[in-house]
């Protein structure tokens, strides 16, 4: 199914009170480096046949000498430039000349758990600004497009992504990350493709991008748990919350996107034995078009892979804010599916619009089961759970 959004996302899952001022501020031009290079000076081929891998990995040994001298940008000009693996230097600008591609090799589609492009340690202004990327197809096995392990300022902007084998980017223990006007697209019937997936990662903003996938188009998550990932049934949602959370998840704000034809919307998901958090999460501004559910927390997604969890490892799902939404040709509001051991609290809905399919998704739309929030203006009418209403305060309560 396609997912398709324009939206603000708003994310810290480590250090919540960082996130306070304006994450999107951060989005500024990279800063102008001093010294530029071609990737042709490292006798790099861009006929689409030629394998590049080894020049690019050069030019990222000669870059490193720059790291201490305000850093270098790596220009690519157009052409197609055919590559496996490689990684990036720190203080680096890798700039994507209009119709300037880069190939991912047939090489480093065939090996699993890969990254065409990775970034790690880069602490301290690491910027990237990539005007155009491109990867090819793939049907072997699963390595994500771009990594970016414990990095910080990192900008990817103006850039198209295709056909990523897994995830399109990948952000783990970063800080300060933007990501502007890119297009991230999968095929619609790719299993398990996800466009950006901030993990264990603080401040980070998407914004203003349009991503098609065949699962998920944003998909939070924090800690290291890939179980869940392998259970996952390749349903689609657009924007999902965990299931591996353990780390927590915490002060996000996702605001203006859009969403169509994806089988459902928002997303949260954990189980017991995954401890951690999922909270002070608010959503607003959302339009979905033909959205098969338009909210769903599940909190029994996924099973174990062993018996080495915690079975008292209960998450705590709290304080989720969902507001200002119009859904069009939804099939189901919303489920919320706590479990008795930890139920989900602090739900509020508000100034929510669906109009469902038909007559019969719009009396059976809401589905709850231990739950407790609160709701005002929203249509269909949701579950008692969510019913309560503060009318002395004219606010629903719970919050
Ligand atoms: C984005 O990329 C397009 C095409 O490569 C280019 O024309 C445009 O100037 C770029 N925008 C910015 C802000 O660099
Ligand atoms: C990405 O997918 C969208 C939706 O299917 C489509 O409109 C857009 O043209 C695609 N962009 C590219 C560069 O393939
Ligand atoms: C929640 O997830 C479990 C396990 O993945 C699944 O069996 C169940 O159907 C899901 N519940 C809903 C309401 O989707
Ligand atoms: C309700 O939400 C819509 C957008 O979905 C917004 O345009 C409208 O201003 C909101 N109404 C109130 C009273 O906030
Ligand atoms: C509404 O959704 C249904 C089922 O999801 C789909 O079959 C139908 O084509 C959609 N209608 C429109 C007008 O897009």
């Amino acid at each position: 199914m396609a997912v398709s959004l324009v939206l603000l996302l708003a994310l810290s899952s480590l250090i919540p009170s960082y996130c306070a001022g304006n994450v999107c501020d951060l989005g500024r031009r990279p800063d102008t480096r001093p010294h530029s290079v071609s990737i042709l000076e490292f006798g790099a081929v861009g006929d689409g046949k030629t394998l590049n891998t080894l020049a690019f990995q050069n030019a990222m040994f000669c870059l490193k000498s720059f790291t201490t001298k305000g850093g270098a940008q790596l220009y690519i000009p157009p052409g197609r430039w055919l590559t496996g693996s490689f990684s990036l230097t720190s203080h680096l600008t890798l700039f994507l000349e209009r119709d300037a591609v880069i190939l991912a090799s047939q090489d480093f589609r065939r090996r699993s758990f890969q990254f065409l492009i990775s970034f790690r340690d880069s602490y301290g202004q690491g910027l990237v600004w990539w005007d155009r990327f491109y990867s090819h197809s793939l049907k072997y096995s699963r390595p994500h497009l771009v990594e970016f392990v414990s990095s910080e300022n990192v900008i990817v902007s103006n850039l198209t992504f295709l056909n990523a084998p897994a995830y399109t980017i990948h952000s783990v223990y970063c800080s300060h990350v933007y990501i502007h006007k890119v297009t991230a697209n999968a095929s619609t019937e790719s299993p398990y493709t996800i466009g950006i997936v901030p993990d264990s990662s603080d401040n980070v903003c998407i914004h203003d991008s349009s991503i098609n996938m065949g699962y998920d188009a944003i998909s939070l998550k924090s800690g290291w748990d890939e179980y869940g990932i392998s259970y996952a049934r390749p349903t689609d949602s657009s924007i999902s919350f965990g299931s591996e959370m353990s780390g927590g998840i915490s002060d996000v704000e996702v605001s203006d996107a859009h969403m169509h034809n994806s089988l459902s919307g928002i997303s949260f998901r954990t189980t017991k034995g995954r401890g951690g958090y999922m909270k002070e999460i608010d959503i607003s501004g959302i339009h979905m078009v033909n959205v098969g559910t338009a909210f769903l927390a599940n909190g029994s997604f996924g099973t174990h892979p062993d018996s080495g969890f915690d079975a008292k490892a209960f998450p705590l799902v709290s304080h989720l804010i969902l507001h200002d939404i119009v859904g069009e040709n939804i099939s189901i509001a919303g489920g919320f599916f706590g479990t008795k051991e930890s139920p989900f609290t602090s739900v509020l809905l508000s100034n929510i619009s669906l109009s469902m399919v038909n007559s019969v998704s719009a009396a059976y739309s809401w589905d709850c089961s231990y739950v407790d929030g609160s709701s005002e203006s929203v249509v269909p009418e949701p579950c008692p759970e969510l019913k309560s209403f503060d009318s002395s305060s004219g606010r629903a309560v719970a919050l």
